[in-house]
């Protein structure tokens, strides 16, 4: 479908509040609101995270990625330097690389052999000039203009990001500075790579992005972060945002019973969230060994649009997410710890991972919560959320967990990329 007709979708919608209070529950089952986001959002004026340099350390290393759904090949040219591409050959539209990751000399179509270069250039064509003069392709075919579709490409401290758009200004301006020392926080030496989680959610992609900046949730809906203390609703924490409320940073200090509640289970009243006298027979899960300067024991860094770091205690993690459809997303998670790690922190960290990911005892509830929204919000585009707690109005820092304000800054900015216009301008 052209751009022009999925434009139409949106309007479709109405957002009454300029300050992104209410958002139609058609932005997240329309399909034309999804085709339009693949152009506007994930192909606009943003930089997407790729991949880490630590997984494709030397020259010819490559791994597959996507950014919403295109699929993208990233890898390292043989003088080291870092390339993304979109992984579509440009002879027939065929996947080039289908290796997951691996190293290369070239990437090779299956389907009728076109070589590409680590540069993403077509370097070889079979059987180009037929044969004996018969056949093949016009003599006029020019290889350099047959390369694939290439991304520029940007790293800092080894975490890659990609964007298709000329207009997206240089990486350290679109984070700014608090999210720049975000990356620079967890990206602050050589990694070694732990391992990888994926997990596919039936619901749409934005419910997810709502979730990570809803820290709200964490401290009612994650039995174990409240039992246990990893985040309560009454621990210190808050969330930093970006000057455009595009990125947020959900943070929470001292947790557990060393937080600043006396009693952290009176808070949550008749809940029934609050009982805080079950104990686990083996403690040292939740122990955290401090690595960062700050006090921060949970930080989960939201970068517009596909991007969450993550640092749940000693558990680190970058999730990717990758859309599907209006009604399936995949996240993939790559765990990391430091290369001089020593043995035990190593193992700690293997085990702390147990708290994240699909089956784990922290986030389990995320992607259930995901679906149970999109299920129930499959007709009545029209009617919306609620998004107060926090307050309405202006988007800025929080000093406290129960707060909505920062799902706001991603619909403002979500907004005024798709060209939707909100509240009184809106009707
Ligand atoms: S589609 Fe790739 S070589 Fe033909
Ligand atoms: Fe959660």
């Amino acid at each position: 479908m052209s751009a022009t007709l999925n434009a139409e979708a949106i309007d479709r919608y109405r957002f009454p509040a300029a300050d992104c209070s209410r958002i139609p529950y058609g932005m997240y089952r329309d399909p034309d609101i999804y085709a339009l986001e693949q152009e506007r959002i994930f192909r606009g004026p943003i930089w997407n995270f790729l991949a880490l340099e630590d997984e494709i350390p030397n020259p010819g290393d490559f791994r597959l990625v996507e950014v919403g759904d295109t699929p993208v090949i990233v890898d390292r040219a043989r003088d080291g330097s870092l390339h993304a591409m979109v992984n579509r050959c440009s002879h027939r539209g065929s996947i080039v690389q289908r290796a997951t990751h691996g190293n290369a000399k070239t990437h090779v179509c299956c389907y009728h052999q076109w070589s590409f270069d680590l540069t993403g250039n077509l370097v070889g064509v079979p059987f180009q000039k037929g044969v004996k003069g018969v056949g093949g392709l016009p003599a006029d075919f020019d290889k350099s203009c047959h390369a694939l579709r290439k991304l520029r490409v940007e790293s800092l401290n080894g975490a890659i990001f990609g964007t298709f758009s000329d207009d997206t200004p240089p990486l350290r301006e679109y984070l700014g500075p608090v999210f720049t020392h975000q990356v620079e926080r967890l990206f602050n030496r050589k990694l070694r790579i732990l391992g990888y989680q994926r997990q596919r959610i039936f619901g749409n992609w934005k419910l997810y992005t709502d979730n990570l900046r809803d820290p709200n949730h964490g401290g009612l809906l994650h039995m174990f972060q409240i039992t246990f203390g990893i985040a309560r609703l009454n621990a210190t924490g808050g969330a930093k945002l970006d000057a455009d409320g595009k990125h947020n940073l959900s943070w929470a200090a001292q947790g557990g019973r060393a937080g600043n509640a006396e009693d952290p289970g009176k808070d949550y009243g008749d809940t029934g969230r609050g009982d805080m006298n079950i104990k686990l027979r083996d403690p040292s899960l939740l122990r955290y060994h401090k690595e960062f300067p700050d006090d921060l024991t949970l930080a989960v860094t939201s970068l517009f649009a596909n991007a969450a770091l993550q640092q749940i205690g000693n558990t680190l993690a970058v999730r990717q997410i990758r859309t599907r459809s209006a009604d399936e997303f995949e996240i993939v998670s790559t765990f990391f710890g430091y290369e001089d790690d020593d043995e035990a922190m190593q193992r700690h960290r293997l085990r702390k991972a147990n708290l994240a990911g699909p089956a784990g005892l922290v986030s389990m509830e995320d992607g259930e919560a995901v679906e149970l929204v999109h299920r129930a919000i499959v007709r009545d585009g029209q009617d919306h959320s609620v998004v107060e707690f926090g307050g309405r109005g202006p988007v800025r820092d929080q000093e406290n967990l129960i707060s909505d304000v920062p799902m706001r800054g991603f619909w403002m900015y979500y907004c005024k990329l798709m060209g939707i216009p909100t509240g009184e301008t809106a009707s």
